[in-house]
């Protein structure tokens, strides 16, 4: 008999869900043990062109019914957002169906409420493509990597930010040349506030260091900072230094164990460290565990297909689980370990100082540096009378203690400007 599966959504990955559910039908029937079949898909505006045929007869607005209906088996919800998505793939729990998802920001916002739903109801839950599309990476954190204790996940999780940074750094051009160029070519949307602001990174973040450490974690723990501050000139002097600039979701055990942190922010890395030559809009993943060692996993992050391989890799698991009477992986959060504070966080930096050309200056903010303990590794002076600038690389550091530093730096009289303060990582890797 046939496992009846209701669509929530027919957009970009939607769309493309149905179609490789129509075009791989035979070999999905042979891994699965039984034929799939689209009882419906939920859409907002039925008379809308699709990217692939859809039987009309199919579609409703009335997502609800759709998934109240006893022929159904499984729900994928690729509305997005938060509501109707929670309310919709809640409700299918309630009648036990398992459910697929690819909306990260569900999850990041509020997954203890869907994933207790799964729990309670004996349903399953699986959203592979919540998190850099096509690339599989909760599978490996959730199943694979289950015997091993995870230390730290790193990665590229946002293409259009990606992009934007990389035709920065090949070209030369300024972030609104960037961004406008990365929408021209469909890799931005016209508002790319979720990807440039670091809100789409965040929750992915969030999601990552949730499975990867054991614990409860929503896109509000994570530290965030977009890439709407870089300059032309800050990706210049990376460049000239060794560095490329990328915007990096790091989610990082501390040395005790007993917290971690989660952040996204642009960060250097040296141009040698594997995440460097993740070019264009593509995504890449660092994952550091005690005994796998080093693993990367790279790949497209977005876009209908990739995505929708994702999904499909989904609807089969949670098909077979169906067909054998058992469940896939539930929540896992028993480490109960906490989300430290950025300013615990402890890296190295890379700041840039518009100071007067006077003797003693170096003197004094070096002092400045040394009040909070913060050690300096190099210091060079580029361009000199009214344009000279002092480039400073600390030893490893406290964030809160870098604050301070700055702040104070700021005070001071021989510092016209704190022209660039960027986080340098990776380098144990490189
Ligand atoms: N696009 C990607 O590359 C990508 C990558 C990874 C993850 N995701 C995730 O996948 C999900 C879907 O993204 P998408 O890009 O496919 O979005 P999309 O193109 O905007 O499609 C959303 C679909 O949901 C339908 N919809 C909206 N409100 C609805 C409602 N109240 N009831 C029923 N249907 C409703 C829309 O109907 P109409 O078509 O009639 O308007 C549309 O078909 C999101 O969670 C997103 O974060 C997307």
């Amino acid at each position: 008999m046939a496992l009846k599966v209701a669509l929530l959504g027919c957009g970009v990955v939607g769309s493309q869900v149905i179609r490789l559910m129509r075009e791989q039908a035979d070999d999905l029937a042979a891994r699965v043990g039984a034929p799939l079949e689209l009882a419906g898909v939920a859409v907002r505006r039925p008379g809308r062109r699709r990217d692939t045929d859809v039987d009309p007869a199919l579609l409703t607005t009335d997502a609800e019914a759709l998934v109240a209906r006893d022929d159904v088996d499984i729900v994928v919800e690729v509305i997005g957002g938060i509501e109707p998505a929670r309310s919709l793939i809640l409700s299918a729990m309630k009648g036990g169906k398992s459910v697929v998802t690819a909306n990260k920001a569900l999850l990041a916002e509020d997954g203890a409420t869907v994933h207790a739903a799964a729990r309670a109801n004996g349903a399953d839950l699986y959203f592979e493509a919540a998190v850099a599309g096509a690339i599989p990476l909760i599978r490996p954190l959730r199943e694979s990597l289950a015997g091993d204790r995870v230390h730290r996940v790193m990665g590229i999780v946002n293409g259009t930010t990606n992009y934007i940074l990389d035709k920065m750094d090949s070209t030369g051009a300024s972030f609104s040349d960037a961004l406008e160029e990365a929408q021209a070519l469909g890799y931005a949307e016209a508002d790319p506030t979720a990807d440039v602001e670091g809100f789409d990174a965040a929750a992915k973040a969030a999601i990552l260091a949730k499975i990867a450490f054991h614990s409860r974690v929503t896109a509000a723990d994570v530290h965030r900072e977009g890439i709407t501050e870089v300059t032309a000139a800050d990706v210049a002097g990376a460049r000239a230094m060794g560095y490329v600039i990328k915007l990096l979701a790091i989610c990082a055990r501390s040395d005790d164990g007993r917290s971690f942190g989660v952040r996204v922010h642009p960060a250097m890395i040296p141009r040698s460290h594997p995440l460097a030559g993740v070019r264009e809009a593509y995504n890449a993943v660092f994952v550091e565990a005690e005994s796998a060692g080093r693993l990367m996993f790279y790949g497209a992050g977005a876009g209908g297909a990739p995505t929708a391989s994702a999904v499909l890799g989904d609807i089969v698991a949670v098909a077979r689980n169906h067909l054998a009477g058992t469940r896939g992986p539930a929540e896992s959060t028993y480490a109960d370990l906490a989300v430290h504070p950025m300013g615990e966080t402890v890296t190295r930096y890379h700041v840039s100082l518009d100071v007067a050309d006077k003797p003693g200056v170096l003197a004094r903010v070096a002092d400045m540096f040394a009040r909070q303990d913060v050690s300096i590794q190099t210091v060079r002076q580029e361009g000199h009378g009214d344009d000279a600038q002092l480039v400073l690389v600390t030893h490893r550091a406290g964030d809160a203690a870098l604050s301070a530093t700055i702040q104070g730096l700021r005070e001071m009289d021989i510092v016209r400007d704190v022209v660039s303060v960027m986080r340098v990582e990776g380098e144990d890797i490189a």
